[in-house]
């Protein structure tokens, strides 16, 4: 069995659009009703003793979307955080961002900035926006960081291995928590989207069809207790079978 409640939970927080579009309102509809469902995920997950909690807000793919939409998206993200950032404070969440976040205009970095840094020493939920964010960049940067070290003198290509990888991932100050055990994506959807391709490496999968607007804490509390009767190998033979006396069984 899975242990009961997951180390880090990460979410793909999707169908806002298809939300608004069966109650024939406008997609941007949609993106408000969900972000306001952030705050109580994050105190539940606090409240449960989830340890990270890392929520995809937007990815390097969706910058492909209209620049309207988009607009939208950061208004949102910043009200979240000027209205949110005391009471995270309280509840001593760590804030991080991560993904291309020098490709953000400078008004909302002037909004994002401090209040990653008045929450960064806090010792509770380490709360993760993944905000223009893609994996496969994030690897692309890794590759290209480590060569850099490499050409430097700093680094030898003998030297790479899955641990030393990561410490050139975005993720790499996440420290034991940068594995993902819970990855739920909400809307339908079975699919990554180029999320956390290397952490999630043995995440336990949920797909639900409830919409990120729609979703509760306790949706969030049903997922963890679907992790919780999951059996994780890792490769290994599992304990839950029987042991079975052993047939040859090519003779
Ligand atoms: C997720 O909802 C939010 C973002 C990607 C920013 P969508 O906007 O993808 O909603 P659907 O998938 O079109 O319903
Ligand atoms: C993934 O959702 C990104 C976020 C939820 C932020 P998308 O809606 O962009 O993914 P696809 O396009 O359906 O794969
Ligand atoms: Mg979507």
């Amino acid at each position: 069995m899975a242990s009961e409640i997951p180390n880090h939970i990460a979410i793909i927080m999707d169908g806002n659009g298809r939300w608004a579009e069966r109650r024939g309102r406008p997609r941007v509809f949609g993106h408000v009703r969900g972000s306001g469902r952030v705050k109580a995920i994050v105190e539940v997950a606090s409240r449960l003793g989830v340890k990270a909690l890392t929520l995809y807000a937007f990815s390097t793919e969706n910058w492909s979307r209209p620049e309207s939409e988009r607009l939208v998206l950061w208004k949102l993200l910043k009200k979240y955080l000027i209205r949110d950032a005391e009471q995270l404070h309280r509840q001593n969440v760590k804030l991080r961002v991560i993904g291309e976040t020098d490709r953000l205009d400078a008004d909302i970095r002037a909004v994002l900035d401090p209040v990653v840094q008045k929450l960064t020493s806090n010792t509770g939920l380490q709360l993760t926006f993944a905000i223009s964010y893609g994996s496969r960049r994030e690897m692309v940067y890794a590759a290209k960081k480590f060569a850099e070290e490499c050409l430097a003198g700093r680094a030898h290509p003998d030297e790479l291995n899955e641990v030393l990888m990561e410490e050139y991932l975005w993720t790499s100050d996440f420290g034991d928590l940068s594995e993902v055990d819970l990855f739920i994506r909400t809307s339908g959807e079975q699919r990554i989207s180029n999320f956390l391709l290397w952490q999630a490496a043995y995440a336990e999968f949920i797909f639900t069809d409830i919409c990120w607007p729609d979703f509760e804490p306790k949706d969030l509390e049903s997922a963890i207790q679907e992790y919780a009767r999951r059996e994780r190998r890792f490769g290994g033979v599992g304990k839950g079978l029987p042991e079975r006396p052993h047939r040859n069984i090519f003779a």
